[in-house]
Order: C-alpha cells, then sequence, then structure tokens
C-alpha cells in the first residue's frame, strides 16, 4: 500500500516514510562474525557467523545457556572486543576493528552505556559522584554536571539516597545507580550483562522496569542478556543464542 502522506523529498519514497526509515535505522550491524578464542592447542569457537541488525530505539534481550556467547557478542558490540573475522559497524559509519584506541575510547565514553551485574559502582563515592562520574570523564561544567545528576538521580527515584555510598544501599538501588550513571551521558545504547543476576525475581523486575521507562522516555537502544526466563517477558525482542550461533531471532507483541 503505497503512503497517503506526501512531503516533497529528493528520496523516492515520501517524506514521513523517509522520516521513519531514518528512525528506525541500524544502529549496529554485525555480519557473519566469528570470535575464536585460543586456549593453548585448542580454538573455542565462541561466536559462529553471527548476522544481527539492531534498530535504534529496541528493546532487545539476548538468551540462551551458560557458554552461549552471550557475553562475548554484547563484548563485541560494546567496542570491548573486535571479531576475529567479519565485520561490527556501529551508528551507521564505524567499523569497530578500524577504529584505533583513542576513537574507540570516545565511542565508548560518548554514544554506549555500560550496566554489569555485579554494578562495579565506586564504592567510596556517593550515589550523586557515581552517577556523575561519565560527565566528570567528559569534562562537563560543573553547574551543568550537579543539574543533569539530580534530575536523573531524581527520575531513577533515588533522590532521598543522594548522599549514600553503595554500601549503604540494596542490590535493587545500586542497579538503580548503575542504569543512572549508565543513561547521564545521554548514550544512544546501554548494554547490560545480566543486569538482574545478583537480585531477587521482584527487584530484578523493578530494575528493567525502569529500563524500559528509560528505553520509553528517552527513545535509548537497551540491549540486556539474561539466563531469567521470567525477565524474557519485558523485552520486545528475543534473540536466543546457542553454541555461537542465533538460533532464534522474534519479536514479541
Ligand atoms: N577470554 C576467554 N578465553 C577463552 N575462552 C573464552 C573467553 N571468554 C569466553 N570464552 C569461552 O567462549 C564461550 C562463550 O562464552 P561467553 O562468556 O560469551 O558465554 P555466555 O553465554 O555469556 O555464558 P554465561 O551465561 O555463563 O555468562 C564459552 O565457551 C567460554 O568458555
Ligand atoms: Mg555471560
Amino acid at each position: 500500500m503505497s503512503c497517503r502522506f506526501y512531503l516533497p523529498t529528493t528520496q523516492s519514497t515520501c517524506g514521513l516514510c523517509y522520516i521513519s526509515k531514518i528512525l528506525m535505522s541500524d544502529i549496529i550491524v554485525t555480519e557473519k562474525i566469528c570470535k575464536n578464542y585460543s586456549l593453548g592447542t585448542h580454538v573455542v569457537r565462541a561466536l559462529v557467523d553471527v548476522d544481527l541488525h539492531v534498530g535504534m530505539g529496541e528493546f532487545l534481550c539476548i538468551v540462551g545457556p551458560s557458554g552461549s556467547g552471550k557475553t562475548t557478542l554484547l563484548n563485541l558490540i560494546g567496542c570491548l572486543d573486535v571479531p576475529t573475522s567479519g565485520t561490527v559497524k556501529m551508528f551507521g559509519q564505524y567499523e569497530t576493528a578500524k577504529l584505533n584506541d583513542k576513537e574507540t575510547t570516545l565511542l565508548r565514553r560518548d554514544r554506549i552505556g555500560f550496566i554489569f551485574q555485579s554494578f562495579n559502582l565506586l564504592p567510596v563515592f556517593n550515589v550523586m559522584e557515581n552517577v556523575g562520574l561519565p560527565l566528570e570523564l567528559q569534562r562537563v561544567p560543573k553547574a551543568e554536571l550537579d543539574k543533569r545528576v539530580k534530575a536523573l538521580v531524581e527520575e531513577v527515584g533515588l533522590i532521598e539516597y543522594a548522599q549514600h555510598r553503595p554500601d549503604e544501599l540494596s542490590g535493587g538501588q545500586r542497579q538503580r545507580v548503575a542504569v543512572a550513571r549508565a543513561l547521564i551521558t545521554n548514550p544512544q545504547l546501554v548494554l547490560a550483562d545480566e543486569p538482574t543476576a545478583n537480585l531477587d525475581h521482584d527487584t530484578g523486575m523493578a530494575v528493567l522496569e525502569l529500563m524500559l521507562e528509560m528505553n520509553r522516555n528517552h527513545g535509548t537502544t537497551f540491549i540486556f542478556s539474561t539466563h531469567d526466563p521470567k525477565v524474557m517477558g519485558i523485552a520486545k525482542r528475543i534473540v536466543t543464542v546457542e553454541d555461537g550461533r542465533i538460533k532464534e531471532d522474534r519479536n514479541v507483541a
């Protein structure tokens, strides 16, 4: 069916279709990526010919048994490692294996947020300081930093804990701090490797609900891995990995 809207553009499609195509454009494209690890004479084939396209604003969950390659895939997407063969293209313009160290560091600092299973908060910093750290690294002026940190800490429901250090918070509250820290730079992409693994089911669901809310409010793309079938229900797309290959890729209504 042809689109009933027409905006004059130089494209062969109408303006609204063109705009929606841009909005839905892929921010990650992996083409036939393989990752091998050498263990002495033995080679572990952690990923085999993985083709994955992820669009802007997706809320995607990677599942699969232990050792299936989930962390390896997230590490390649997060520019923490490069594939043995194949290509990872990010944000429509960067092929990760071709970036130098400085370019990789800037890409990670400015466009990707990370959330870890074990929170990885700095123990001597309070909530505000932990959330503000990525902005310090970007040398954002103090007044702007304070304003942005306060607004986000409020948004994740922790303003009354603002001066608490991580050891004065519950596991769920710590992961909320980690979510805020991952989002403070307004990254286009947030990667979370088993963000609920150290949380009980209800707390884990609350953290995922928060991530989903951030996905809705800010349009941030989220990719998270999990073992927990109960938390998969919240994802909009589930990619199943087995023995380093994508076994199933389905959208969830
Ligand atoms: N640095 C490494 N050196 C050697 N082998 C590795 C390394 N990292 C991962 N592997 C191997 O690659 C395979 C995939 O590991 P990966 O950590 O990606 O799995 P996973 O799906 O994240 O597992 P889990 O659910 O237990 O976290 C496994 O066989 C693992 O042993
Ligand atoms: Mg893992």
